[in-house]
Order: structure tokens, then C-alpha cells, then sequence
């Protein structure tokens, strides 16, 4: 185990399976941010997990790099945190080979959102997406990991991982730390612009869902001015019966820092048109300093890939570290130690 490190251990990864967007500032970035003079953090771009849906290799190539910028855009720092991409990093797709000879099939195949994607994605219901939170659990508990700040839809893979460790740990000695979900601070969930009971995802075919962190001024009030608000004409704050309001409601308090009573109190009056300009607004302010941080950052190309390869190699020492002990803990041989 990694008992030289003082700080705990966070780690916590997005998939670079498309451009990233203020949802991942509201639900994982801001807090990561705050973490990492905490925290020993490990902030990975995991663009193994992107496979598991078919990708146009050059788009993927591209949001790799621009996802490790927008840690950087955001606020991360790599003097505070490791920052890498998982597939530098051999020991991930190594150790998740290990770990899913100790994970059973039924076990695999409980996983909700395994069976959600399946769904989603019928025609290439493929392996990889049956094995994806073996390889989550390898990312995870390579670092000896004690914290990973995660949303709802990843509790269960939390949960995997920590059977997994207690698994594996019973079965030869004490080799993982067991890690806990971290519930973030602010714990905003972003829906979608266009139907207010769907999260906000990277992914939606619906552009005018969705706010990237790319979009220039004016795709950012067009997107707030189309959005789906419901019936009714006051701003109230109620997530449950009024999702698109609150949703508006929530964008705002996240761009403006101010506290949803506060808000909610100054706009109970005004119409709609004019709550959504002054969300449009408020956003426009928030993003455009985020923005020309991440072209800065995007548009160096060469400094960004030597940022990349130091936090590989910083990461590749603790993994390799622990796959060894795995190695030689199942009975791998190896010429020496
Ligand atoms: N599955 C996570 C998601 O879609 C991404 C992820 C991969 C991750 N490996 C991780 C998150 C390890 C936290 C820790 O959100």
C-alpha cells in the first residue's frame, strides 16, 4: 500500500467521447478544483471507456486533448494534481484483465447501465461495454484510491469496485485500499435545455440541449433562449414539478455564485423573456474567461503533450507498483522483482 502519501487519494476520470459541457463544470470540474489542495488527486481523461461506443478515431483524438485542457481551462492544477490519459498508462487495461477474472458474469450483468446502453446502443452491444466498470475499478484502485467524487449513475460501479478490493484483498492479503464515493459539495445536476427531466449529456443528438464549454456568446443565449421552460409564468424553484425553470434557476446560481432564495426572491416578477436574458447573461460572463483560457491551453499543442507525459509517468509509477504486488500475489512469474 501507499502509506509514504500523507493526503488521501481521490481519483476521478471523464470519458473524452465528445466535447465537454457545463453540466461536467456543475457536477465533477468545480469540485475537483477544490479538491485538489486537499487531496492527492488523480484527474484522468479515460479514453479506454470511450471505445466501448464506436468512435471516429480523429474526433476522438481531438477531445482527448481538449478534455485535459479543460481540466486546465477549469482550474486544475498539475503542480496540485496528476492530470493523464489512461491509456498512457498501461497498468489500467492490465489490471482491469485481472480484476475481470474475479468479477462473476451475473454480477457484470446487473450493472444498470450496462443495460441502459444496450439499449441505447443495440446495434454494438459489444464486451467492452459489458466490462467497463472492471476497467472504472482498475482505474481506481491502482492509485490505492480512498476517495472518488462520482454522480448517482456511477454508485453502483463505486460499489463494484469496493467488492472487488474486500474480494481480492480476502482472497491473498491486503493489496487495495477499499475506496468510498465522495458526495461533492455542490452536487448540481444540469438537465437538458430541451426536455428538463433528461440530464445534460455531451452526447445529445439535440445540440440546443446541451451548453458546451466551447460555445462562443451567442450560441450560449440562443441555447438559454430556447430552452424548454414549463407551463406557468413565475420563477419558482422546484426541481420536481417545474424541472425547466429550476434548471434555469440552478445554470444561474452556478454562473453567478448567488443563493437559489436570493435569486428566485429578486426574479419572482419577471417574465420569462427576461429571467432568461439575465441567465443568458450571467452565463456569458461565467464561460468566456473559461473559454479563452482552454484556446490559450488547446492552442499549444506541444506544451499540453509534455503536461500529458509527465502525469503519465507520475501515475505509471504508483500503478505499476500495485499491479506488481497483483502479479506476484496470483502467481504470475517474473523473472525478478
Ligand atoms: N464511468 C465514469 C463516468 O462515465 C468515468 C470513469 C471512468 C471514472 N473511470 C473512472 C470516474 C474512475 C471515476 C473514477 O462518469
Amino acid at each position: 500500500m501507499n502509506d509514504a502519501s500523507p493526503r488521501k487519494v481521490l481519483f476521478s476520470g471523464i470519458q473524452p467521447s465528445g466535447m465537454l459541457t457545463l453540466g461536467h463544470i456543475a457536477g465533477a470540474l468545480r469540485n475537483w478544483v477544490a479538491l485538489q489542495h486537499q487531496y492527492e488527486c488523480y484527474f484522468c481523461v479515460v479514453d479506454l471507456h470511450a471505445l466501448t461506443v464506436r468512435q471516429v478515431p480523429a474526433n476522438l483524438r481531438r477531445w482527448t486533448l481538449d478534455c485535459a485542457a479543460m481540466y486546465l481551462a477549469a482550474g486544475i492544477e498539475p503542480a496540485h494534481a496528476t492530470i493523464f490519459v489512461q491509456s498512457h498508462v498501461p497498468a489500467h487495461a492490465e489490471l482491469a484483465w485481472v480484476l475481470s477474472t474475479f468479477t462473476g458474469f451475473g454480477e457484470a450483468s446487473r450493472m444498470t447501465q450496462f443495460k441502459e446502453k444496450s439499449v441505447q446502443h443495440a446495434d454494438n452491444v459489444n464486451v467492452g461495454l459489458f466490462a467497463y466498470p472492471i476497467l472504472m475499478a482498475a482505474d481506481i484502485l491502482l492509485y490505492q484510491t480512498e476517495l472518488v467524487p462520482v454522480g448517482e449513475d456511477q454508485k453502483q460501479h463505486l460499489e463494484l469496485t469496493r467488492d472487488l478490493a474486500q474480494r481480492f484483498n480476502n482472497a491473498y492479503s491486503p493489496t487495495f485500499t477499499v475506496p468510498e464515493p465522495y458526495i461533492p459539495t455542490y452536487g448540481a445536476r444540469l438537465m437538458s435545455l430541451q426536455d428538463p427531466r433528461k440530464k445534460m449529456s455531451k452526447s445529445d443528438p439535440n445540440h440546443n440541449a446541451t451548453i458546451f464549454l466551447v460555445d462562443d456568446n451567442d450560441a450560449i443565449r440562443r441555447k438559454i433562449q430556447r430552452a424548454v421552460t414549463d407551463s406557468g409564468t413565475t420563477i419558482t424553484y422546484d426541481p420536481e414539478h417545474r424541472p425547466g425553470i429550476s434548471n434555469l434557476i440552478e445554470i444561474y446560481h452556478l454562473a453567478s455564485g448567488e443563493p437559489i432564495e436570493a435569486i428566485v426572491e429578486r426574479f419572482r416578477d419577471a417574465s420569462y423573456a427576461a429571467f432568461k436574458a439575465a441567465v443568458a447573461d450571467a452565463l456569458v460572463a461565467y464561460l468566456e474567461p473559461v473559454r479563452t483560457r482552454f484556446q490559450q491551453i488547446r492552442s499549444d499543442e506541444g506544451s499540453l503533450a509534455q503536461l500529458l507525459v509527465e502525469g503519465a509517468r507520475r501515475a505509471a509509477r504508483v500503478a505499476e507498483r500495485t499491479l506488481r504486488n497483483v502479479y506476484r500475489k496470483v502467481g504470475l512469474w517474473r523473472p525478478q522483482y
